[in-house]
């Protein structure tokens, strides 16, 4: 289990938060990987180094471990935390440009976490929120006008409180099908086409069971959902396929009928 918490100890955060707010924390912004993919997590510098010999950077995740360093200009590997051997680098090339950007290859569920870029001779720390996502399982098959059950829950599990429950559920990125905040359904944010559509089950939430029911389905329900557990830096996504039914049965015969004729003419 030493993996889970690699990047997620509380306790660290606690410590280091009156550090941190001395220096200039300048940003928020929020990247989603693949589990096996890469990412590239951005860092800049207000304005361009004088010197690329003068540069001195530290990229370290949730304040605690020493993912990449460069020293003077020049890359260091000493102190880095094994777990990103061979698997960060940052482009020389764009030193000179103050662009200090990491990326993050072959990634692990381990990486989840919030990556700190220390820009040393600007005292300017940029933070880059690092979601995984957990590649889609089989797909969710369901009948239009009727339902489906879209599972999304913790793949360990952990004990949790209500104040940690805040989930978000997306349709194609973009449409917002439900949220739980706080352990508690909120619709207010609900994109109109999900109007009364949607259920959760709140006696699982403690489970870390976030499934989502959706009911009187409709062909341009379709698509890719993604369930953002927000407290993990979590995402599950799943796919939803809707059966033709009877429109898709008419369309195959009227696709049959021609193809028979075409065979009866030739036994003639
Ligand atoms: C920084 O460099 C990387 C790698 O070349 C590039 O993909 C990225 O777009 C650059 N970022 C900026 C802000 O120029
Ligand atoms: C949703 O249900 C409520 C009460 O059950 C009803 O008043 C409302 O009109 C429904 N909204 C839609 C869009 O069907
Ligand atoms: C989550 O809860 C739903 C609804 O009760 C259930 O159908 C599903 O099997 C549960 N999933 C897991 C992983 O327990
Ligand atoms: C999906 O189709 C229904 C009617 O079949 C329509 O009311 C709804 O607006 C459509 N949703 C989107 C997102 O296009
Ligand atoms: C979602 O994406 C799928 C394809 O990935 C598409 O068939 C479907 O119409 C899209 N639905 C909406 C509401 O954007």
């Amino acid at each position: 289990m030493g993996d889970v918490m690699r990047c997620r100890t509380e306790l660290c955060c606690i410590v280091l938060v009156p550090l941190l707010m001395v220096i200039n924390e300048a940003s928020l912004v929020t990247v989603e990987g693949l589990i096996g993919g890469s990412v590239l997590l951005p860092c800049s510098s207000e304005a361009p180094p004088i010197t690329v010999q003068g540069i001195t950077i530290n990229w370290k995740c949730d304040d605690r471990v020493k993912v990449f360093d460069i020293n003077e200009g020049k890359v260091s590997g000493e102190g880095q935390d094994p777990a990103y051997k061979n698997r960060a680098e940052t482009f020389p090339e764009e030193y000179k440009n103050g662009n200090f950007s990491l990326g993050l290859n072959n990634l692990q569920y381990s990486d989840r976490g919030k990556y700190q870029c220390y820009i040393v001779e600007e005292s300017i720390i940029r933070t880059v929120e690092l979601l995984i996502e957990v590649p889609p399982q089989d797909p969710v098959e369901g009948d239009i006008g009727g339902s489906a059950v879209l599972p999304c829950s913790l793949p360990r599990k952990r004990p949790l409180t209500t104040e940690d429950i805040t989930v978000t559920w997306k349709h194609n990125k973009t449409l917002q099908v439900f949220d739980i905040i706080k352990g508690k359904v909120s619709v207010k944010e609900q994109d109109s086409v999900f109007r009364n559509r949607t259920e959760t089950f709140p006696q699982e939430y403690l489970n870390g069971n976030f499934s989502l029911k959706l009911y009187n389905l409709q062909h341009n329900d379709t698509g890719f959902y993604k369930c953002y557990i927000t407290n993990e830096l979590l995402i599950q996504s799943v796919k939803l396929e809707i059966n033709q039914g009877a429109q898709s049965r008419s369309e195959k015969i009227l696709l049959i009928v021609p193809f028979l004729s075409v065979s009866i003419l030739l036994f003639m």
